[in-house]
């Protein structure tokens, strides 16, 4: 992580390690290129934990000596560092961190502050992304090591944001392996290494890969920055192609998307059971419709409930039938181990009959036609693109998480018409 600075020869540089624990990245740092080229480092280390901080303080006088400047431990918390710092117009060139992982639960003693602030993020690692990109000063790098997770999905949405209107995604390494970085923390996702710039973004983004911590086993390329940090609206997401090869074809004919030609769309289903609980029987009877969860779609076996589950029709719950019609499901929690990670399938008209209607749990993402169903060619289109490589290709490359968001879905391009379009072409 340290030398993927690049260096600043002859600066004095302000540094800053966020969350430092026991002080290993600031260690890094300062005997890195970054440091060694320049002519001073003033380094400040945030850290929560008192007691981590009194070990800190005992290799202050080492670390001085390296970085030829000063090097303070502040025990604090990092939020409200950030606020003071802030006040005082205090910035950095160099941050760098491996900002501790929770989510933000009720109980979070950095809720309240963070929301006080507006920083919307659903984990502790996103809120230290945010306030270390308003603490860069202009040229400013950091470089953190995250869980994938902020790559993609609208809890990320603002985060991301926020880094990619502000900064230049320069680097980004990713271990493939969703356990072997920090397998005591259980952080089980697939976790990145990312350099940022404070700066405009760069035409080219350097990615590298690594199965796990061995580095000897790493591959790297570089890439045009579209083939990796995309906008959509005024969303930013990341694609992380799986390998070089990968990385190389590129992500082309972005106008081709899958499921945006209206009335085509795809929605995540309405019915939460134990919300609507007294709504969801098991009996058949001509005025209740079926209610299609994730069973439905898993391969091979299925279960008890599968199919059999029905919602009563009522004014409450009116608005959650659809009428009935060819409709695809696709299973909202897709683990990486699991093949294919889109899982889909067809709902048909035929098969809905005699019922006046079906709804669909919030376990699944629906694609219909603007809540009515999709024709039989649309529908055995979709299918059939849902399935091809390509497409489970895209998903891994976009999807950071073990879900499926009805965003990454919208983002898939349609790989049947861009083959089309290239035998056009030829
Ligand atoms: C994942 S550890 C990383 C430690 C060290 N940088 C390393 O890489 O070994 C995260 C550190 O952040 C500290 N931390 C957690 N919440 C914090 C907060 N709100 N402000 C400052 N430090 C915090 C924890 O005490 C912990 O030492």
């Amino acid at each position: 992580m340290a030398e993927m600075f690049d260096p600043r020869p002859g600066d004095n540089l302000r540094a800053l390690d966020a969350g430092a624990g026991a002080g290993a990245l600031t260690d890094a740092l300062l005997s890195s290129r970054l440091s060694q080229s320049a002519q001073q480092v003033n380094m400040l280390l945030a850290e929560v934990d008192e007691l981590l901080c009194d070990h800190l303080e005992d290799a202050v006088a080492d670390w001085e000596r390296l970085s030829r400047g000063s090097v303070k431990v502040l025990n604090a918390n990092f939020i409200s560092f950030a606020d003071q710092a802030k006040e005082d117009a205090t910035t950095f060139d160099a941050i760098i961190s491996n900002p501790p992982y929770a989510r933000i639960g009720k109980d979070t003693p950095e809720r309240h502050p963070l929301k006080a602030r507006y920083i919307r993020v659903p984990n502790l690692y996103g809120a230290f992304l945010w306030l270390s990109v308003e603490l860069l000063a202009p040229q400013g790098q950091l470089v953190a090591i995250v869980p994938r997770s902020f790559c993609s999905g609208p809890q990320f949405a603002e985060l991301r944001r926020k880094m990619f209107s502000q900064c230049s995604l320069r680097r980004l390494h990713l271990f493939q392996s969703r356990t072997m970085v920090f397998p005591e923390d259980r952080v089980l996702q697939e976790t990145v290494i990312l350099h940022l710039v404070r700066d405009t973004q760069a035409d080219n983004i350097e990615l590298s890969w690594s199965p796990g911590l061995d580095l000897q086993a790493t591959h790297a390329t570089t890439v045009p920055s579209d083939r990796v940090l995309q906008s959509q609206g005024n969303d930013y997401f990341i694609t992380i192609p799986a390998s070089p090869e990968a990385a190389r074809q590129t992500g082309r004919a972005a106008d081709h998307a899958l499921l945006l030609r209206s009335p085509v769309t795809a929605s995540t289903g309405s019915v939460v059971d134990f919300r609507m609980k007294d709504y969801i029987v098991e009996e058949v009877d001509t005025k209740n419709v079926p209610l299609i969860g994730s069973p439905f779609v898993s391969k091979g076996h299925r279960s008890r409930r599968d199919g059999r589950l029905y919602l009563k029709r009522t004014d409450k719950t009116q608005r959650h039938i659809f009428p009935i019609g060819n409709y695809i499901v696709v299973k909202r929690i897709a683990p990486k181990e699991s093949t294919p990670r889109l899982m889909a399938r067809l709902v048909t008209e035929q098969e809905l009959r005699p019922h006046s209607g079906v709804a669909f749990e919030n376990h699944v993402n629906v694609i219909h036609a603007g809540r009515k169903g999709l024709s039989a060619g649309q529908a055995q289109h979709i299918m059939t693109s849902l399935a091809h490589p390509a497409t489970q290709q895209q998903f891994e490359e976009r999807s950071g998480t073990t879900q499926v968001n009805v965003s990454d879905l919208l983002s898939l391009h349609d790989p049947l018409e861009i083959r089309n379009k290239e035998s056009h072409d030829d």
